[in-house]
């Protein structure tokens, strides 16, 4: 199943009603409506920038319940390319030991596209909650196969047994093609993945250079994945040259989009305004065009 899927199936087959997920902000857009979706209720926990866009353990241990049911943790993350050490971790794990009910969701899917940083997971840094996290990844990011639609969970075995009822009685299975394919990536040469996270280490670099001399916009270097996530707060209150104000993240990528045809994602589909998220897998032609736009719109306004 496509690694959306595994997400959706996970919750979809152990929330009751009612049951919260604690879900850090900025996040993928997906996950808190699909926690909707599966009659739960998402608990939105905001991750401030001067601490990286991470979960703290203070900010863990004050949102979990009684009804707390998981923790989704995703790391590289979407949007803002934050990486979780092993030290943070195990920070959060010393929180989650004192609540046994709550249940980990490590959404690994950018694994791969790591920078300064090394890569690490709930499960394989605290080996005592391996029994309550499930681990998602698939072939969609490191190995740019993301219209094949594949993806994997490893978990308990009573939730990987409730997951493929759901899965089952839903689209039963991904298409065979698609699984050699993904037979194919998974063992077969990996030299592609350095190339790639070399690649995207080049294109990275670019965009923040050349988002930082954007009047209004500041742009942290992010540590993994393939997105920027700077804040636009030094956009908000000005105008545009035909005079409308910039009130929202949205309004400015409006603003990008009407005028200079340039693509970006506003912060408020991730729960954390006032940013604007970039993807950087686009060639480096496409970028330096799209960042001079950028810088461009950002002069024009007033
Ligand atoms: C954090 C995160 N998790 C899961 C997915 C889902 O991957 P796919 O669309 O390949 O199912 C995405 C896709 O963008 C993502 O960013």
């Amino acid at each position: 199943m496509a690694p959306q899927q595994v997400v959706f199936n996970a919750l979809f087959a152990s929330l009751d009603p009612g049951e919260e997920v604690v879900i850090p902000t900025p996040c993928w857009v997906s996950y808190p409506d699909m926690v909707a979706l599966a009659g739960g209720k998402p608990v939105l926990v905001a991750c401030d920038e001067f601490h990286g866009f991470k979960l703290r353990p203070e900010g863990l241990e004050a949102a979990i319940t009684p009804r707390t049911k998981w923790l989704m943790l995703n790391s590289p993350s979407n949007p803002t390319g934050a990486v979780y050490s092993r030290g943070e971790l195990l920070a959060l794990a010393v929180v989650l030991r004192r609540h046994a009910h709550v249940h980990v969701l490590s959404d690994d899917i950018y694994e791969k596209l790591t920078y300064n940083s090394d890569f690490a997971t709930m499960a394989a840094v605290a080996p005592d909650l391996y029994q309550r996290t499930l681990t998602v990844n698939g072939v969609s990011k490191a190995d740019a196969m993301t219209g094949w639609r594949v993806g994997y969970g490893a978990g308990p075995l009573a939730l990987i047994k409730a997951m493929n009822l759901i899965q089952g009685q839903t689209s039963s299975h991904t298409s065979s093609i698609s699984q050699y394919a993904a037979i194919e990536a998974l063992s077969g040469g990996r030299d592609h993945i350095e190339e790639f996270a070399s690649a995207f280490l080049q294109r990275r670099d670019l965009v923040v250079t050349k988002l930082n001399q954007a009047e209004g916009l500041s742009c942290r270097v992010p540590d993994g994945a393939f997105y920027v996530f700077p804040s636009c707060a030094g956009v908000i209150g000005k105008r545009t040259p035909d005079g409308k104000l910039i009130e929202t993240d949205t309004d400015f990528a409006m603003y990008l989009l009407d005028d200079f045809a340039v693509a970006v994602v506003p912060g408020s589909g991730f729960m954390a305004s006032p940013y604007i998220r970039i993807s950087y897998a686009s060639s480096l032609e496409d970028l330096t065009r799209a960042c001079d736009r950028i810088i461009a719109a950002c002069a024009a306004l007033s």
